[in-house]
């Protein structure tokens, strides 16, 4: 282990700050959504399938990254591939841009959560809901609060450490989180009009399985399973030496995709619970038609709702946190507490300006998703692919047989081709 970066003790805690990583905003607000535009279960089958042959060779690229080298994402392409060190600049870069813009719905999450603490949403009408969403946003005392407190509370964790703030954190907040949802899952499918969400989710629909559905399946399943920004490999620069990385993954996968089914049951049946809603994606979902929603319920599932999106959203921050400190701490030799610092205060600038702006926040979001993450993704696959030799790799996964030969074939072949092919729809 390199001395004093720090190292997750168990192979139960790394998969618990691996999964919190992953699961996330992604998951809540994005992925029922999606489900319910492109053909039910016929995009859980194509998301289900991307993220068996693409998602998790690009995960395990990572992952060896990480481990064979024990350092963060500029560090470990400099030591593998110092002609692709630039793509490291590019993972850092694009760590700290998402960390900035996340933080601020993190901040809108936890202002909802103090909301619902004192029964706020009760006998809200769409219109009223669709205004106090208004508010908050253009309210800038309100938001840079909310703002600046979610980013604090990462930094606190990230500040104790790799396993006393990060790993202790995701240990027992991820099996909460699972508690927290399938709770709100019980109470949504008990609903009337429970059948028609789950109609929504889950009718499968084959023709509207066209080329921007199966892209949006892989996107969707890259931004959820934090893939080509580094976090998965900066992640695993601190698993213990003997960790096999393939049953890692392949845990991770597993709760994040079983995550964000059960989100799916938990909100669409709840808003057809309600006539007239409609489901939409991202923020009016969960800020603006849920609330709706909640004002007709027992006052304590949007508390629990709400405290799950902000901790969902808090073990997704603070991986992307990490991974900037990181950076600081490997190449720039700076303590921890002066890494968290400065990772904080510049986060601090563009997230303000994120949160006050909206042009801003779109812009960052759709460089991230559309070009930073893929483009990164697709650098990963070629150096471990081309540029590592196939023992190496093996060794790092500690798996070997046929399943490593199966991955390494999509690792090299298949994931550069696809990745190239969503990079070139998305920006269509
Ligand atoms: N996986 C997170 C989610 O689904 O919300 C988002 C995310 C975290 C994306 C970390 C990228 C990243 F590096």
């Amino acid at each position: 282990m390199a001395g004093g970066r720090g190292a997750f003790n168990s192979r139960f805690v790394a998969v618990m700050a691996l999964a919190g990583s992953a699961i996330g905003l992604g998951n809540i607000w994005r992925f029922p959504y999606m489900v319910g535009q492109h053909g039910g279960a016929a995009f859980i089958l194509v998301y289900i399938v991307c993220s068996l042959f693409i998602s998790l060779p690009v995960f395990f690229a990572e992952g060896i990254l990480g481990k064979s080298t024990r350092l963060g994402t500029f560090g470990a392409l400099k030591k593998t591939a110092p002609k692709w060190r630039w793509a490291g600049y590019m993972g850092v870069l694009a760590a700290f841009v998402i960390t900035s813009y996340y933080s601020v719905v993190g901040g809108w999450s936890l202002d909802y959560f103090v909301r619902s603490l004192s029964g706020g949403f009760r006998g809200l009408s769409f219109a009223d809901s669709a205004g106090v969403f208004s508010d908050m946003t253009s309210s800038t005392v309100e938001v840079l609060a909310g703002f600046v407190i979610f980013l604090g509370l990462s930094a606190l964790i990230v500040l104790a450490g790799v396993d006393k703030g990060i790993g202790a954190f995701s240990k027992v907040m991820m099996p909460l989180l699972f508690v927290m949802i399938v709770v709100i899952v019980v109470h949504s499918l008990s609903l009337p009009g429970a059948r028609d969400g789950l109609d929504y989710l889950l009718k499968p629909d084959f023709s509207k399985l066209d080329g921007p559905a199966i892209a949006a399946a892989l996107g969707q399943s890259f931004f959820s399973l934090s893939l080509g920004v580094g976090c998965v490999l900066t992640y695993s620069s601190y698993v213990k030496e003997g960790e096999n990385l393939m049953a890692t993954g392949l845990w991770t996968a597993l709760f994040d995709t079983v995550f964000a089914l059960l989100a799916g049951f938990a909100v669409m049946p709840a808003v057809f619970s309600v006539q007239g809603l409609e489901p939409g994606a991202g923020p009016s979902l969960v800020f603006e038609t849920l609330p709706v929603v909640f004002s007709r319920m027992n006052p304590v599932v949007p508390v629990i709702f709400f405290l799950a999106v902000l901790v969902a959203a808090l073990t997704s921050s603070i991986s992307m946190f990490e991974e900037v400190a990181a950076w600081l701490i490997d190449e720039k030799g700076v303590s921890r507490k002066k890494a968290v610092l400065l990772v904080f205060l510049a986060a601090l600038g563009l997230g303000s300006v994120c949160a006050l702006v909206p042009r801003v926040f779109s812009a960052c979001d759709f460089a991230t998703s559309n070009i930073f993450m893929t483009l990164g993704a697709l650098v990963f696959v070629l150096v471990v692919g081309w540029m590592m030799p196939k023992p190496a790799a093996r060794k790092e996964l500690s798996s070997g047989g046929v399943f490593f030969d199966i991955i390494w074939f999509f690792l090299k072949w298949v994931c550069p081709v696809a990745i190239v092919a969503i990079m070139v729809t998305n920006l269509l």
